[in-house]
């Protein structure tokens, strides 16, 4: 019988062992670092004696025991089995994408959950979670208007008129807008009592009220605003400086070098404070919701902008590195997940696409 290596395997070092891990249902497994030499010879469908030919310098004996405990264990497929034809699958359905996104994906799928209360229990006391917050006491801080801009336009209006813009005009966004946009999408709502200290909760769903999710904004062209990256302060009401100096060129290379970028008044970075979320969900897949709840604000920020007659975009294209120094966030404990921007949409737009016509519609598969 012919065995294979799946496809979806991902090998790594952890606390000190090393692990081989298939997916997408596979049980991760450590084992002497040396069968990943005994399982890269069974790259595509081989004969165990044809493998062992390979692994000469390997002992028969030692050969004789590992390769049937790979097969138990999930780490080598038969030919013509269920498993193998799947892997096979997930391969050409992943393609490009793998090994690192279908590796993440199916790593942290059908977790065990543990009861309500077994979370709660484990979860540290209120002294020991992260603040809350996220401020810089030290930064110089221009504290926002608190009166709001009129967000009041009809639901079905703003549902329907938001769209992505890429083109604005040169017109400073007043003060008084960006203020409403950040406290209406970043601020706090009300304050729940969790059982172990405050959480808030804000316009947006966020997975466990964790709030981990800070929002630095880089002003380009605010009026009263000094060009420059600041974060904002969601307890003060404040935008705290964190560099003077920002510019369209600067924007656009942060983006991804999308030049549509640099004619924003300004972009917001989405950054988590990944212990914020850690400290109640251990486990990886809460990494997931971080994802999910950036979603959520750049939805609710996409639709208050539009209700502000700005012209909102998002990218997930960007250079995370240099994003994450231009914030001064280390990238470690706070690291950057999303880039939002806004500015005043231009009325006739140079990037607007075409409506789709008869001819467009003949060249697309509307279903199979
Ligand atoms: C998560 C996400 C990432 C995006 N990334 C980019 C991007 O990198 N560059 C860009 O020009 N547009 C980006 N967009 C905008 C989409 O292209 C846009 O939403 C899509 O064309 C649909 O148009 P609409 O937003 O006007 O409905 C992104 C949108 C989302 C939601």
């Amino acid at each position: 019988m012919r065995l294979r290596r799946p496809r979806g395997l991902s090998c790594y070092w952890h606390e000190g062992q090393f692990v081989v891990h298939p997916y997408p249902r596979g049980t991760p497994v450590a084992l002497h670092p040396a069968a990943a030499e005994i399982l890269s010879a069974f790259e595509e469908w081989t004969d165990p004696a044809e493998a062992a030919r390979t692994l000469g310098h390997l002992a028969p004996e030692t050969l004789g025991e590992a390769i049937p405990a790979l097969h138990e264990a999930g780490l080598l497929m038969s030919e013509g089995n269920p498993q193998a034809q799947r892997d096979e699958l997930i391969a050409r359905h992943w393609g490009t994408w793998a090994p690192e996104a279908p590796f993440f994906h199916y790593a942290t799928q059908d977790v065990p959950y543990p009861d309500h209360e077994a979370v709660s229990e484990r979860a540290p006391g209120a002294a020991d979670m992260p603040p809350l917050f996220t401020t810089h006491p030290g930064a110089d801080r221009l504290p926002l208007p608190r009166l709001p801009a009129d967000l009041r336009v009809p639901y079905d209006e703003v549902l329907y008129r938001r769209r992505t813009h890429r083109d604005f005009t040169r017109e400073p966004v007043p003060l008084r807008t960006l203020a409403t946009l950040l406290a209406v999408v970043f601020g706090p709502v009300d304050f729940i009592d969790s059982g172990r200290g405050a959480l808030f909760r804000r316009t947006s769903p966020a997975g466990g009220a964790r709030q981990e999710l800070d929002a630095y904004v880089g002003v380009l062209n605010v009026s009263e605003v000094t060009p420059g990256m600041y974060h904002y302060n969601a307890l003060e009401h404040s935008l705290e400086l964190i560099g003077e100096g920002f510019t369209p060129d600067e924007a656009a290379h942060l983006c991804a070098d999308q030049a549509w970028a640099g004619g924003a008044a300004f972009l917001v970075v989405l950054s988590a404070a990944l212990e914020r979320m850690r400290a109640k969900y251990p486990t990886p897949r809460c990494y997931r919701v971080c994802l999910l709840n950036a979603g959520h604000l750049g939805q609710t920020f996409a639709l208050t902008a539009t209700a502000l007659g700005l012209g909102p975009a998002q990218t997930g294209a960007f250079h995370d590195s240099a994003v994450a120094e231009r914030c001064a966030l280390d990238n470690i404990a706070r690291t950057p997940l999303y880039v939002l921007a806004a500015g005043h949409p231009h009325p006739a737009p140079e990037d607007a696409p075409p409506p789709a016509m008869l001819r467009t519609f003949r060249d697309t598969a509307l279903h199979r």
